[in-house]
């Protein structure tokens, strides 16, 4: 078995995850169940602050929410003096109302509205990452108007493709996302914030893809943009306080992935940009990073409780569990790969290979294919490990299915964070046709 975390076999022979058993939490709070181990989101972002304080580099390590937003959530992240990186008016009205302090909230996003950049504004955050020109010219006529100045990120596509899957792949220049660095776009973004009197320019963004599992990206993220510092240096004599170098740190779905740890991207990218900082004569500036799927993804597990089964005589069978594609979307979309056991009975002998179907109303509604499990009994209850990133944070309703609750554990304790929808939820929006419409 996979483990992570805090997680263990109990006296009971059942998954133990936070000191708190899985069956009981299954039945306290029912299926689907998302499940996170908040133990070890402090062990990530606590790795991942202190190596930059061993390295003495001011650094901000903020949380990319899109990876899992929540009050609790990010209660958890302030706790653990963590920045926060939102990206929509949804994202950010959720820090506004888990009180996040905002000088520490960064706003992302290739196509921010009028209304959610006034929305950052009012609330006045620590940065907005400005992606394009149409933003740029949209904030400098807000800031005009409201006599504001906005400390602000430039976002460039240093034109790097990260190792990973296409679908999430947002570094390269062909990216729907932020000023090119090579095509002169991130030069001409750079002389009008320059010129601009609404702008407190911080520096630099970039983000070259998710699921990373070797700092050569990276290594070639800085050495790009760091190349193009000095050469702005020269001429504007500007140079950025802050580089910020995204997220995208790999973790361990299943055991093909081999994730470096969370330390040594750090190490690696501080070290690159003191080397090229100290030849080129510059300071040293403060490092930013964007982490959300190694901070929460291997601290998520989701409960299922197994129902029907399949048999295709000579090709496969099929066992489908309470949720699926709308609880966990990712197979489907990315063909992603993810490992699971029975939580009653994590130890047992596997004696048979079952693929795991979702409910949901549609074939490619697939959570794992081939995967080894003891013989199914009716009451057994299935852990899908590592769902913690953009598995609640991209659940949806398809098929009319309440989105499950999240528990958060610790030491021991149970904590509903999020309560389970209801059927009278999925409808509250509708409006009932008053007149006919024929
Ligand atoms: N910063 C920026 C600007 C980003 O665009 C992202 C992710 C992150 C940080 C955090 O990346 P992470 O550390 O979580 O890899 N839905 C996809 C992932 C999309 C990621 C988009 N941007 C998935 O389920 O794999």
């Amino acid at each position: 078995m996979i483990e992570y975390g805090t997680m263990k076999v109990n006296g009971k022979g059942h998954l133990e995850i936070g000191g708190v058993d899985t069956v009981d939490l299954a039945a306290r709070f029912g299926t689907p169940l998302y499940v996170y181990d908040i133990a070890l989101i402090r062990q990530r972002a606590r790795a991942f602050k202190e190596t930059f304080q061993t390295l003495g580099v001011t650094a901000q390590v903020a949380y990319a929410s899109k990876a899992f937003s929540s009050i609790a959530m990010l209660q958890i992240a302030n706790e653990e003096g963590l920045s926060l990186d939102v990206v929509s008016g949804g994202e950010l009205y959720t820090a506004l109302a888990a009180e996040f302090p905002v000088e520490k909230i960064h706003f992302h996003g290739n196509n921010k509205s009028r209304e959610e950049l006034e929305m950052a504004l009012d609330a006045n955050i620590g940065c907005i990452v400005v992606d394009n020109f149409y933003e740029l010219d949209m904030l400098e006529r807000l800031c005009r108007s409201r006599k504001c100045k906005v400390p602000v990120l430039l976002r460039v596509t240093p034109g790097i493709e990260a190792h990973t899957h296409d679908y999430i792949l947002t570094g390269q220049e062909d990216s729907k996302f932020g000023f090119g660095l090579q095509n002169g776009q991130a030069e001409a973004a750079l002389k009008q914030a320059l010129q601009s009197n609404s702008f407190e320019l911080l520096g630099m963004h970039c983000h070259i893809g998710s699921q990373i599992f070797e700092t050569t990206g990276f290594v070639l993220a800085v050495q790009k943009i760091m190349a193009k510092l000095v050469e702005w240096n020269h001429k504007y004599h500007y140079f950025p306080e802050v580089l910020n170098l995204g997220g995208g740190f790999g973790i361990r779905y299943t055991n093909e992935d081999h994730p470096l740890p969370p330390g040594y991207y750090v190490e690696e990218i501080v070290k690159e940009v003191k080397k090229q900082a100290r030849d080129n004569g510059l300071k040293v500036p403060e490092i930013w990073i964007e982490p959300g799927r190694s901070l929460v993804g291997e601290a998520g597990t989701t409960l299922y409780s197994v129902g029907s089964s399949k048999e295709v005589p000579n090709v496969r069978k099929y066992l489908a569990v309470d949720g699926g594609m709308s609880d966990n979307i990712r197979p489907a979309l990315y063909d992603a790969k993810y490992e699971a056991v029975f939580a009653n009975r994590p130890l047992e002998k596997c004696e048979e290979t079952v693929s795991i179907a979702g409910k949901c109303c549609e074939s490619g509604d697939m959570l794992i294919w081939d995967l080894p499990v003891p013989k199914p009994e009716s009451d057994d209850l299935l852990a899908v490990f590592c769902t913690g990133a953009y598995g609640y944070s991209m659940a949806n309703n398809y098929n009319r299915i309440p989105r499950p609750p999240v528990v958060f554990v610790e030491s021991g304790r149970a904590e509903l964070v999020v309560k389970r929808e209801t059927y009278a939820d999925l409808i509250r929006n509708d409006i009932r046709l008053r007149v006919s419409l024929t």
